[in-house]
C-alpha cells in the first residue's frame, strides 16, 4: 500500500464549509458526484444497517426545494419578524449549488437487531464526512447546511421520510474561488485525556 499520510493530514486539515453564496457557475460534473457518493457508501455502520440514504436535487428540482424552505420560513414566521432578505436566501440557496443532497438516515424497523439510533445517526455522519473529504480531494466545495425546515414533520412530508428516518440537513456541492482559514477555539489536547500510569491526570 503506498505512503497516505500526507495526502490523509493535507485534505483532512483543509476540508472547509464554503457556503453556497460564494459558488461559482461551474458545474460538478456528474461522474464527480458518482465518486464522492460512493465513499459515502464505504462509511462505518454497525450491524450493516447503511443507514445513509442521499435524496439529490438538481437541475429544475433545486428550485422546488428552495421554493419549499422559503415558504416554510414565511408561514413560521410573524409578519414583524419577517426579513425579505432571509426569505430569498432560503429560496435562492439551492440553486447556487450544482446538487443538493438532503442527508437522511434510514431507521431500521425489522431485523435481528435493531441499532440504537444515535449510532444510525452515528453513521450517516461518517458518510458525510466521507463525501465531504472526497469533494475536497476533487477540489469541488461543500456546506452542511442544518437550519430552516430540516427537523421539521413538513421536512419529512417533503422528502416523503417515514417517520422514524430523520432528515440530518442539507450538503451543497459546487465550485469555489473562496478557501476559509480554517478554525479551532482549542487544539486537541484540550479535548483528550489519557489514561495511563505514566500519566497524571
Ligand atoms: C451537523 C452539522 C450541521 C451544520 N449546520 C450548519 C448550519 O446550519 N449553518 C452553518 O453555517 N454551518 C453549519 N455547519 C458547518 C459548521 O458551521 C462548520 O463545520 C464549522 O464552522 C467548522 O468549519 P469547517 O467545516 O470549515 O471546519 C454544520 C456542520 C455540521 C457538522
Amino acid at each position: 500500500m503506498s505512503n497516505y499520510n500526507e495526502a490523509i493530514n493535507t485534505l483532512i486539515r483543509n476540508r472547509r464549509s464554503i457556503k453556497p453564496e460564494s459558488f461559482s457557475e461551474q458545474v460538478v460534473p456528474e461522474n464527480i458526484l458518482i465518486q464522492i457518493l460512493e465513499n459515502a457508501n464505504w462509511a462505518p455502520t454497525h450491524g450493516h444497517t447503511e443507514p445513509w440514504r442521499f435524496i439529490i436535487f438538481s437541475g429544475d428540482a433545486r428550485r422546488k426545494l428552495g421554493n419549499f424552505e422559503a415558504n416554510y420560513y414565511k408561514n413560521k414566521t410573524s409578519e414583524a419578524q419577517f426579513v425579505q432578505k432571509k426569505y430569498d436566501k432560503a429560496l435562492n440557496r439551492p440553486e447556487r449549488a450544482t446538487y443538493v443532497l438532503a442527508l437522511c438516515m434510514k431507521r431500521q424497523t425489522e431485523g435481528k437487531k435493531i441499532m440504537p439510533e444515535i449510532e444510525e445517526v452515528a453513521a450517516v455522519s461518517c458518510a458525510v464526512q466521507n463525501m465531504w473529504l472526497t469533494a475536497q480531494a476533487y477540489g469541488v466545495a461543500a456546506y452542511w447546511g442544518s437550519g430552516g425546515a430540516t427537523y421539521s414533520d413538513e421536512m419529512k412530508v417533503f422528502l416523503d421520510l417515514a417517520p422514524q428516518d430523520k432528515c440530518l440537513g442539507f450538503f451543497y456541492l459546487g465550485y469555489s474561488d473562496q478557501q476559509p482559514q480554517g478554525k479551532r477555539n482549542s487544539g486537541i489536547q484540550d479535548k483528550i485525556q489519557w489514561v495511563n500510569t505514566n500519566y497524571e491526570l
